[in-house]
């Protein structure tokens, strides 16, 4: 049997699967719930020192439907706890779990800072995450620099408390990768990549925003590739931890984030979407996964994919590959014709075939209803 155990921010951690700052880390029970459906660890909803987020609007969810995927649209605000509730949420989280619990704070002022992670250590966390990345929070928002913010308040929690320290990113920077690098200097014992996007969807007959009528935090399936990107360039430089967030939906996603050098990965929308028992999937998929390939720990692919991707000198730029249209399938929709704009595809007999404009793009082969279209090697057609 696989061995799922890792070590995140000097935890040890049952699985990599843990279940992100949200609603549904809100109460001890529904922490119990992560826990009994085989969370690696838990991070509290955040508590906010901004007392006016402490109340949510209703409703606060809209699922925008993209073509082939969705953005989870909300304004769920922070925990309704004050410090002293939050902290004895804390203190009875850590009586009735058993898996470690991350306890999330969002401040602006740095007397407010010292005073949370104090109350959060002396509570029993077994780690504080920095929420220095809401979406809806006073960093976004008010477009102060966020890095030198960030860099700041994890050398100053770090200087207050003896339990690890781990700033949770910003998607919406210039440079995530160097950002990473200066909170690994600053003494992060782990890194979070990343919370959400603050985005703004628009009613257009009522020309007004969605919703609660103000901006909102948006993710989704379709955000995984950002992380993938930053933490696979990020994860052989650093040397603290890195815990993956955005766009992990099942076991594969996981896994893919593992390969890219995530110690740990949280999930949130699939978990608020599909309920808790998809914990339990994603680790089984990750030991169906390990016992195929035949790894036994996380560490046996932890990062693999990191030293395989190519720079812009490296990448094969030999225009090899053509287009070929098996003309038994082709039901003659034309959907190839549409979209090769290299005037490549004609129509022949009925049917269509592919000319010597193809400049084996790939395009048509993604879009054929009929799977009719193969790349092959130039010449082999
Ligand atoms: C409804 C909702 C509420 C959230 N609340 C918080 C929060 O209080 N603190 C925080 O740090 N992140 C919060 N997040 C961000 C998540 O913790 C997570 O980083 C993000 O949703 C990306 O992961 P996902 O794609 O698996 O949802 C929230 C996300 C959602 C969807
Ligand atoms: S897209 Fe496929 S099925 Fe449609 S015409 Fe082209 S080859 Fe035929
Ligand atoms: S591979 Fe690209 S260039 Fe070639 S036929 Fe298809 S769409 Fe046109």
């Amino acid at each position: 049997m696989p061995d799922l155990s890792i070590t995140y921010s000097k935890l040890r951690l049952r699985s990599p699967v843990i279940v992100a700052s949200a609603g549904i880390t809100g109460t001890v029970e529904r922490l119990q719930r992560c826990e009994e459906n085989g969370a690696g660890a838990v991070v509290t909803k955040s508590l906010f020192q901004k007392e006016i987020c402490r109340i949510a609007p209703t409703p606060r969810f809209k699922i925008v439907k993209h073509e082939n995927t969705f953005t989870l649209y909300s304004y769920e605000q922070a925990s309704e706890f004050n410090p002293q509730e939050y902290a004895e949420f804390i203190f009875k989280a850590k009586q009735k779990l058993s898996i470690p619990v991350i306890a999330s704070i969002n401040c602006y002022t740095d007397d407010a800072w010292l005073e949370y992670s104090k109350l959060m250590e002396q509570a029993g966390a077994d780690a504080i995450e920095l929420n220095l990345s809401c979406p809806h929070g006073v960093h976004i928002m008010s477009g102060m620099d966020v890095i030198e913010e960030m860099v700041h308040t994890t050398k100053l929690v770090k200087s207050n408390v003896k339990i690890p320290v781990i700033p949770k990113m910003t998607p919406q920077s210039t440079n995530p990768g160097s950002d990473a690098l200066r909170l690994d200097n600053a003494g992060a014992d782990g890194l979070v990549m990343f919370n959400r996007f603050t985005g703004l969807d628009i009613d257009i007959e009522k020309e007004a925003p969605i919703l609660h009528g103000g901006y909102a935090g948006h993710g989704g399936p379709w955000a995984i590739m950002y992380g993938l990107r930053w933490i696979s360039a990020v994860s052989p430089k650093v040397k603290c931890s890195i815990s993956a967030s955005g766009g992990a939906i099942n076991g594969e996603d996981v896994v893919k984030y593992i390969l890219a050098g995530a110690s740990a990965v949280q999930v949130c929308t699939t978990v608020i979407l599909n309920g808790y028992g998809v914990i339990k999937k994603i680790n089984k998929y990750l030991e169906e996964y390990m016992e195929r390939k035949g790894y036994n720990t996380i560490d046996d692919f932890k990062g693999k994919v990191c030293g395989k991707i190519l720079d812009m000198d490296s990448v094969d730029r030999t225009h090899w590959a053509v287009a070929r249209i098996d003309k038994e399938k082709c039901t003659s929709c034309g959907k190839c014709f549409t979209v090769c704009i290299y005037d490549a595809i004609e129509k022949d007999d009925g049917k269509f075939k592919v000319n010597q404009n193809c400049d084996g793009c790939g395009l048509c082969a993604e879009l054929c209803p009929a799977k009719a279209i193969l790349m092959v090697r130039r010449g082999e057609v």
